[in-house]
This record gives structure tokens, C-alpha cells and sequence, in this order.
């Protein structure tokens, strides 16, 4: 069973054609090969209308009036050898018919001339089908050459009709997941018309369905948030308590597990926001990047000192994007928590920002263990952490990174940096620049 339509149409056309030719062509065979029948026929009666009026003195039949059609006229009684043959030929009365003589099929005409002489025209059998065969085959000639001109022009009709739903195919393929714009029904055949509307409806639903499962993720975290800040308040103010010293263990204990309940709570929120947010970046203000930067790191910086690693720019130029400073200081703080989480003490995080062209671009090295190839395509999606999971993450950082990248129109890349001694992650951000360079902000 073919489960392409185009091999079905394909093969169903061309069976179609070739019965179509297979009957045409027996038909055009048939006809012509009678036709050239008849016409020697009536060739063997003007013979015999030229030989009525002359006898032929030879003792001989008089070969051939042309070389292969070998006609033959035979007089009766005036061969001397094969005159048997020529004995039983003129037992026949006279009119067409099919004798045999000289022991071959032949087609022969005999008639009787006033004076009482007879003759004979004779054709063998085999020679006139030869001919008319060759002439029917001629026939079958177009037939032949046009059967392979219609299967090439139906592949080529099918495919030009078939054309806008491979096109509908690739602008599906091509597009991205959270992308739920409607597709056009403009430039599309009729029949599709239906198939498109369900395909959009369906794209709708589901926008909905994503939408309310966001809201709710967000309205989740949002509810959490405050019970949480007030739990890690009271945990808080439990070191102003005179505990003995096996609660104040469980107490430090219970607010780290505080900490990394908050965080989880935080990063999701920032999660549910990021993942609702248009497509396209043309709306949001202009934000500098290169400024945002220099926030997040100096608010990091104490951290880096505390884990003894050296936190700093190894490049900085100003370079203006759209976006909301809070999505920037989102992505970067998320790439330096995660620099900071696993560089060993003694390490390194440079960043760098530049302008590339028509591109902002953020670039953080750190000198960790950078990320298991196998792990590569697997980080950015939500709650995955390489294993074994180190520190305390939740695995929805580099996700939270990949949205809003996404939504401002960018891309990212990560790659293992090894050189002689090091190895360590390199993340390269890009976004396009915000072409009204005199529109920067202060
Ligand atoms: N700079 C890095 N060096 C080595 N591994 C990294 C680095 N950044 C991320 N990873 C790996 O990718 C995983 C996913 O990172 P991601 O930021 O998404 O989550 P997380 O850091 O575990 O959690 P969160 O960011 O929410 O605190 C991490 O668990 C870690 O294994
Ligand atoms: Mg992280």
C-alpha cells in the first residue's frame, strides 16, 4: 500500500494511461494491419486487370513486379516445372481466395480470359502479413513516443498541485514550538481550505491550554511565595533563640532547605513569566545590555570572593538591545549562577560583551568542568540537571535563559572550552542589536 498521494496519483494516472494506451494501441494495430490487408488485396485485383487483357507467352511464372512483395502471375499450362502445383492451383474457380502452392500459404486471385486462358496472381501468405505488420507497428509509433511524454508531464502536474501542502509542511516544520500564529489560507487550494481551518483550530486550543497551564504555574508560585518568605522568617528568627546545640544544627539545616525552596519557587515564577511572552522583541524598550551586565556582576561579586573565584569583564562595549532589563539581568545572573555553582575555587568567569555586525553578544567562560556532550541537548529543558547533580539547582535555569532568549529574537550556544590545563564552559549569547544607537538610555 502507497502511502504517499503523490506515488498514489502517480501510479493510479499511469496505470490509467497504459490501459488506455495497451487498448488504443491494439485497436490502431488491428485496424491498420486489415487496412494494409485490403490494400494488397486490391493490389493483386489491378494486377490482374493488367494481365487480363495480355498473355503471358513465358512457360513460366513471371516473378515478382517488385522484388519483396513477391507477386507472382502464373499462367495456366505454360510451366514446365512445378507443374503439378500450377495443375491444382487452376482446379479453383476463379475469385480471390487462400491456396497452397508450391507448398506455401499463398493469396491468390485466378480468372479466365475471353479466349478460355486462365492466370493466376499470387501473393504467399507470409510476405503480405509481414507487411501489413510493419505497417500497423507504425502506427503504435506515436502512441509509444506519447505515453512516456503524458507520465512525465502528470509527475510534473502533480507535483505543481501538490506543491502548497508540502509548503504548508514546511512552514509547520520550520516553525517554533511555542509559535501558535494561525497559518494563512491565502495562496492555498480551496480543498485544503477545511484541513487548514482544523489545523488552526487546533493551534488555537492549544494556545489556550498552554496559556492556562502557564497562569497556573504562575499563580502557583506566586500563592507560594509569600508563605515561604514568612516560614524563612521565622526560621530566621530562630537564631535569636537560645537553642542547645543539636536544634541549632536542624535549624541551619532547615534554612538551607528554605533557601533552595525559595529559589525553586523564584526560578519557576521566572519560568511562567518568560514563557508567555510575544515572539517578537520589536515592542519591548530599549535596554543596555553592557549596563545590566555590570548590575548583575557587581552584585555577584561578594559571592565570587566568598567561593574565591575571580569574577570580572573580560570585554565590555556598549551595545543597545530590546528587551526588558529584567529579562537581561535574568539571563545574565542565571549564566553567572551557574558559572559561580561550578567553578572550583581559584577559577576564573570572564565576561564579555561586544557588538558582532548586527549582533549584541554576551559571552560567559567560566573554568568549571564544562557540560558532558551527552547533556549538551538536554539542558535547556526544564528540571534537567547532569548527573550526578551537583549543588543545589533546580535545572530550570538554562530553560529560563532559553525563553527569554527566544522571545527577545536570540539564540545561544554552549561549548566545552579545553585547552592545555583548563577545560570550562563557554555560553555565547546573541541578540540583535536595537538599530537607534542615539535612542540608548541613560
Ligand atoms: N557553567 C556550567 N558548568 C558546568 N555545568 C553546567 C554549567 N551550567 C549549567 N551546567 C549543567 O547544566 C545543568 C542545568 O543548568 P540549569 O542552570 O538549567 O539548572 P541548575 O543550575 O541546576 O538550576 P538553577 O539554575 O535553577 O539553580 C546543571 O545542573 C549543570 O549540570
Ligand atoms: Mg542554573
Amino acid at each position: 500500500m502507497i502511502k504517499s498521494l503523490r506515488g498514489r496519483l502517480f501510479i493510479g494516472l499511469t496505470a490509467i494511461i497504459l490501459v488506455t494506451g495497451a487498448i488504443g494501441g491494439t485497436f490502431a494495430y488491428n485496424w491498420a494491419f486489415g487496412e494494409a490487408i485490403e490494400m494488397q488485396d486490391s493490389v493483386l485485383i489491378q494486377l490482374a486487370s493488367l494481365a487480363q487483357g495480355h498473355g503471358f507467352s513465358g512457360g513460366q511464372p513471371l516473378h515478382g513486379v517488385e522484388e519483396d512483395t513477391e507477386v507472382w502471375l502464373i499462367e495456366s499450362g505454360k510451366a514446365p516445372q512445378g507443374a503439378a502445383d500450377d495443375r491444382e492451383l487452376f482446379t479453383l474457380r476463379d475469385g480471390l481466395q487462400v491456396a497452397t502452392w508450391k507448398s506455401q500459404p499463398v493469396r491468390v486471385l485466378l480468372r479466365t480470359r475471353s479466349d478460355g486462358s486462365r492466370f493466376a496472381v499470387a501473393q504467399p501468405t507470409a510476405v503480405r502479413d509481414e507487411t501489413a505488420r510493419d505497417v500497423a507497428f507504425r502506427t503504435l509509433l506515436p502512441i509509444a513516443v506519447l505515453i512516456p511524454c503524458l507520465m512525465v508531464v502528470t509527475a510534473l502536474v502533480i507535483a505543481h498541485s501538490l506543491r502548497p501542502m508540502v509548503r504548508l509542511a514546511g512552514d509547520l516544520d520550520a516553525r517554533r514550538a511555542d509559535d501558535m500564529t494561525p497559518l494563512p489560507l491565502e495562496g492555498t487550494p480551496s480543498e485544503m481550505h477545511p484541513f487548514i481551518v482544523s489545523i488552526n483550530g487546533l493551534l488555537a486550543r492549544m494556545h489556550l491550554l498552554i496559556d492556562q497551564q502557564r497562569r497556573f504555574v504562575a499563580d502557583a508560585a506566586h500563592e507560594l511565595r509569600t508563605p515561604i518568605t514568612a516560614l524563612s522568617l521565622q526560621a530566621e528568627n530562630l537564631d535569636s533563640v537560645a537553642l542547645p546545640e543539636t536544634a541549632r544544627e536542624r535549624v541551619v539545616a532547615l534554612k538551607q532547605g528554605m533557601t533552595r525552596t525559595k529559589h525553586l519557587v523564584e526560578q519557576l515564577l521566572a519560568l511562567a513569566r518568560h514563557e508567555g511572552i510575544a515572539s517578537s522583541p520589536a515592542g519591548m524598550p530599549l535596554a543596555s545590555l553592557d549596563g545590566v551586565a555590570r548590575e548583575v556582576v557587581a552584585g555577584l561579586l561578594p559571592v565570587s570572593l566568598d567561593h574565591g573565584i575571580d569574577l570580572g569583564f573580560a570585554l565590555v562595549e556598549p551595545v543597545t538591545v530590546r528587551g526588558e532589563p529584567v529579562m537581561l539581568a535574568a539571563i545574565i545572573r542565571n549564566l553567572l549562577d551557574n558559572a559561580l555553582r561550578f567553578t572550583p575555587p581559584g577559577g576564573t568567569i570572564d565576561v564579555g560583551i561586544c557588538r558582532e555586525n548586527n549582533a549584541a553578544i554576551l559571552q560567559v567562560e567560566d573554568t568549571g568542568p564544562g557540560i558532558a556532550l551527552a547533556d549538551m541537548d538536554q539542558v535547556f529543558e526544564p528540571f534537567f540537571r547532569s548527573s550526578p547533580p551537583e549543588g543545589e539547582g533546580t535545572g530550570l535555569g538554562l530553560s529560563i535563559v532559553k525563553r527569554i532568549v527566544d522571545s527577545l529574537g536570540g539564540g545561544i550556544a554552549l561549548e566545552n572550552v579545553a585547552s592545555a590545563g583548563r577545560s570550562g564552559l563557554r555560553v555565547t549569547i546573541r541578540l540583535p542589536v536595537a538599530e537607534a544607537a542615539a535612542e540608548r538610555p541613560e
